[in-house]
């Protein structure tokens, strides 16, 4: 069974380096003691050099990148520049960046590219903006097809996809998670798209992961009944305590069933 991901999308947090080194002092030691998961951490780019050299076992990500290589791009961040940094993963296309910063599905679609192509691993988020209760929605499969046009097939297997719908970030007015069953069929329905659009053999490595509201006593629910392969963790994950609970969770996860049924009812 491959790890299941556990990924910490600090966002503008925390607010000084020395609270950013602190965090990620704890989140490395929950990720060394706890092998079973793969720990992605996205801190903000003015602390990602020197949390990057505190993280060993834990994974170093970015939370946007540009698309372009280095060179006359004021104000952003070159694909090339994180790669320097040994960033493996880069978050693409989070609902805040589309809706307070004008990110288009077309930038989007250029950045998967320009990572993909560059060996780096997209984390693309999609999710739609109102709760519909139903099938995935329209608009949440519209920014998933535009973000993978003209992606290589072969390059295909290396993305990531965060299922983020927008109500369910913890930020958001009046906000509460998904439900596993709705997450189980988002994940249904993006595999579907894929396939349709790659061949199934490519849909089936793809990782698909759920973002909204996950903290210490949701994210089982969503890893075993929502078939997740892991989580995008927002506001949980500047809580030290509280994350590496997730990591330790998530950890049992590739433990056998047997020894897996005692997690089942919340926290560890
Ligand atoms: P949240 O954020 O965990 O605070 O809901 C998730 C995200 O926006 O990536």
């Amino acid at each position: 069974m491959s790890k299941k991901l556990i990924i910490a999308n600090w966002k503008a947090n925390p607010p000084t380096l020395h609270d950013a080194l602190e965090l990620a002092r704890n989140i490395e030691r929950a990720a060394s003691a706890h092998r079973r998961v793969e720990v992605i951490v996205a801190p903000p780019f003015p602390f990602l050099a020197e949390v990057a050299s505190v993280l060993k076992r834990a994974k170093r990500a970015s939370q946007n990148t540009f698309w372009g290589d280095v060179g006359p791009y004021t104000g952003e961040v070159s694909w090339r520049q994180l790669k320097s940094l040994n960033v493996t993963h880069v978050i693409v296309g989070h609902s805040e960046r589309r809706m307070l910063l004008g990110e288009t599905d077309e930038m989007v679609n250029k950045k998967v590219q320009a990572l993909l192509e560059h060996g780096l691993i997209p984390i693309l988020c999609v999710g739609e903006r109102e709760r519909s209760g139903g099938e995935m929605p329209e608009d949440a499969a519209q920014q998933l097809k535009s973000a993978l046009a003209g992606v290589k097939k072969v390059l295909v297997k290396n993305l990531i996809i965060a299922y983020e719908p927008v109500w369910a970030i913890s930020t958001a007015p009046g906000s509460s998670p998904d439900t596993p069953e709705s997450v189980f069929r988002a994940h249904v329905y993006i595999k579907k798209v894929i396939a349709g659009l790659f061949g199934r053999p490519v849909a089936e490595r793809v990782k698909i992961i759920y973002g909204g509201s996950v903290n210490a006593h949701n994210i089982l629910s969503f890893l075993i009944d929502g078939h997740m392969h892991g989580a995008l963790v927002g506001g949980a994950s500047l809580n030290a305590e509280e994350f590496a609970g997730m990591i330790k969770i998530a950890s049992s996860q590739s433990l056998p069933l047997i020894n897996r049924s005692r997690y089942r009812h919340g926290c560890p």
